[in-house]
């Protein structure tokens, strides 16, 4: 019998490590039993146990009291040591657990990043000739991730300020470093969350901009409603999604149309709505803005736009689905081989032939 544990298993198991301490810090089986909702005759059943496979005392009986010994006092100090390595290595997995939760579906990665600043340049004619704010306008610009919004924004409106605000600080790292570079003066960064703006900033804002959030966020009309608060009376929101349900394209191909589903089935599971572009007038509406307007901005691209090729269907749609690609299957929500004819069916898009084409929504409402 003796010895056995290591033969057996080549370690101790830990509920004998959790018995020893259980036992040193109470000074007795009695008390230790209660700690470990076992009874007094299985903790002592179990010490025993230990003390056999060991060969060795662990603790002197002195009466009642028990009295660690030199060896238990090594089992002692190591066996915390290991049960503390275990709790920290628990706490990590949950706040993994937890940031997946909470993980945008494109994720703070550099491709993404990169991914971020090729759509916004490609199509910022379409999207900013009208971001336009009288001059002396402070402006809010909320979840401003990387720049890429505000580094256009801003040089187009010099004689405004922009806060620009977002909740991953590596992301306002990068804003702040791509804003420096650029020489743009008129932008302070602040790593917050948009809800954390109130009270302390209510009606501080003559005009809000959001850029690509709602889509990502289970309350958008939460967030709306939020957001108003913040607007100085007479102010604006200016807002701009896509909608992934607007895409067309030719030569039609049931695996593309596969993967855009899945993308929106999964942002759908993560809380989000990648079709929310065709919901921005009715959020606005319930929101409690007047004067709404919305415009839809389609961005058409043939063989006739190189720019729009690379620049649009490549390096921000087709890399956008490529960046979920491990999510989607992993979800069960396409199969790998469908993924990648369907990614290959959207490259096709590229050829002579083919047109791909996604409307983005913009949305602009006052605060009465
Ligand atoms: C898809 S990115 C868009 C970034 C940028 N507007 C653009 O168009 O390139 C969405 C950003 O919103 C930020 N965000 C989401 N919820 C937020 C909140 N409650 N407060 C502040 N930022 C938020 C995210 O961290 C992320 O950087």
């Amino acid at each position: 019998m003796k010895g056995e544990i290591y033969k057996k298993d080549s370690m101790i198991d830990l509920k004998y490590l959790k018995l020893i301490l259980a036992i040193d810090k109470n000074g007795s089986l009695k008390k230790a039993s209660t700690q470990l909702n076992l009874t007094q005759s299985a903790l002592s059943h179990q010490l025993k146990k230990i003390e056999d496979y060991l060969g060795i005392a662990i603790f002197n009986r002195s009466g009642n009291q028990l009295l660690i010994t030199e060896a238990g006092k090594e089992l002692k100090e190591k066996g915390g040591l290991i049960l503390n390595d275990l709790n920290v290595l628990e706490l990590r997995i949950l706040e993994i657990k937890q940031n997946h939760l909470k993980r945008y579906i494109h994720g703070y990665s550099e491709s993404e990043a990169q991914r971020l600043k090729d759509q916004a340049k490609s199509i910022e004619e379409f999207l900013h000739y009208d971001s336009l704010w009288e001059i002396g306008s402070t402006i809010l610009e909320v979840g401003c991730g990387v720049g890429a919004q505000t580094e256009i924004i801003a040089q187009k409106n010099k004689g405004c300020r922009f806060n620009s605000i977002d909740i991953s600080k590596e992301s306002i790292k990068k804003a702040q470093s791509r804003i420096k570079e650029l020489g743009i003066s008129n932008v302070k960064f602040q790593t917050c969350d948009v809800y954390d703006l109130n009270p302390k900033e209510a009606e501080r804002y003559d005009h809000v901009f959001v850029c690509f959030i709602l889509e990502h966020v289970s309350e958008p009309e939460k967030m709306l409603q939020h957001i108003y608060n913040l607007i100085k009376p007479g102010g604006s929101i200016s807002i701009i999604e896509g909608d992934h349900g607007s895409t067309l394209f030719f030569p039609e191909n049931n695996y593309t149309r596969k993967v855009i589903n899945a993308q929106i089935e999964l942002q759908r599971k993560k809380g989000g709505n990648a079709n929310i572009g065709r919901q921005i007038y009715p959020l606005l509406q319930s929101s409690g803005y007047s004067m709404i307007e919305v415009s839809p901005r389609q961005i058409y691209v043939d063989n006739n736009k190189k720019a729009l090729i690379k620049g649009f269907i490549e390096n921000t749609f087709t890399a956008m689905m490529k960046g979920i690609a491990e999510d989607v299957i992993h979800e069960g929500l396409i199969s790998k081989s469908d993924f990648e004819l369907g990614i290959k069916g959207l490259m096709r898009t590229t050829n002579k032939d083919g047109i791909f084409s996604y409307t983005f929504f913009k949305g602009h409402g006052i605060k009465k």
